[in-house]
């Protein structure tokens, strides 16, 4: 027989984690929270009529970890109920629309989209960064908004962040069109400073892509970057960077948040 609820999420930097799990522990405090990177994803979820489904937006769109992911595994979303879960730093329009649609077309039904702001996981630049303060309100701010939805789903009512035709407009006009190039494929910009780079390997172990391996005694990419900020976040030495040129802030939700 199918359980109540499975979440399972992608997360760079910790806060489409931190998200997903507030939500579903509130809504079935057994249900598996599991990465899309962990080979248990699938297995698990394919026991659940319920998928809660947690991603960070970049450009306006799903990761393309997030993309191949759903398409990879098509058979699994038949017949499923799914929520689609978006964080994001300020605005996305569609973005839980994004993997939405790619559920549906894969026989899934969607519940439910919610988009939740949080602080911007973009290490290496200087555009949307905030105090530790500002940081800890937004962090409030989604957890007020995630306590409501579980309010409101538990009534029958289901958030439709992202899924209307206003909001795919809003997406592919705010910014879709224009930056689709950046999320169209995996990414080879991801770039390692060697003069800083001290082959610790953190990187390495930590890409949910295996992107990364060690040669000597440096860190090397391959191409299939994800875009997920993980890696830049956690290098002791802040020697990686992707959009920017230099490390501006190592986001760390673990610094601004009082855990689940
Ligand atoms: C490459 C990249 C692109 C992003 N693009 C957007 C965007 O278009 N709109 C937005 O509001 N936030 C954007 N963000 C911010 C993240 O979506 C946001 O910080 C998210 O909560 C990070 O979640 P995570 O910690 O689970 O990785 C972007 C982040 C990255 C790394
Ligand atoms: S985490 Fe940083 S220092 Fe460690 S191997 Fe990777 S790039 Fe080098
Ligand atoms: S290389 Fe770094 S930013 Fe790219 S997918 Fe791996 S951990 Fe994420």
């Amino acid at each position: 027989m199918e359980k109540e609820y499975c979440a399972i999420y992608l997360s760079g930097t910790g806060n489409t984690k931190f998200c997903v799990e507030k939500l579903v522990k509130s809504l079935d405090e057994n249900a598996p929270i599991i990465a899309i990177e962990n080979s248990a994803a699938i297995s698990a979820a394919a026991g659940y009529k319920n998928i809660i489904f947690g991603y960070p937006v970049q450009f306006s769109n799903a990761p393309k970890m997030v993309r191949d992911f759903i398409l990879a595994n098509r058979e699994v979303w038949r017949g499923k109920i799914v929520i689609c879960v978006a964080t994001m730093g300020a605005f996305s329009g569609d973005g839980a629309g994004c993997a939405a649609r790619l559920f549906k077309k894969c026989g899934a039904t969607v519940s439910g989209g919610l988009h939740l702001k949080m602080p911007d996981s973009v290490c290496d630049s200087k555009f949307l960064k905030k105090s530790a303060e500002e940081k800890r309100q937004i962090i409030r701010r989604a957890e007020k908004k995630i306590a409501r939805t579980v309010l409101q789903i538990g009534s029958g009512k289901f958030p439709h962040d992202g899924l209307g035709i206003f909001a795919h407009i809003a997406g592919l006009l705010g910014q879709r069109l224009w930056f689709y190039n950046k999320t169209k494929n995996y990414s080879d910009k991801l770039k390692i400073d060697n003069t800083l780079c001290v082959g610790c390997g953190t990187c390495v172990s930590v890409c949910p892509m295996k992107n990364l391996t060690l040669e000597n005694q440096t860190a090397a990419p391959h191409g299939k970057c994800t875009m997920c900020y993980r890696c830049i976040s956690l290098c002791p030495k802040m020697a990686i960077t992707l959009v920017g040129k230099k490390v501006v802030e190592q986001y760390r939700l673990e610094n601004f948040s009082d855990g689940i």
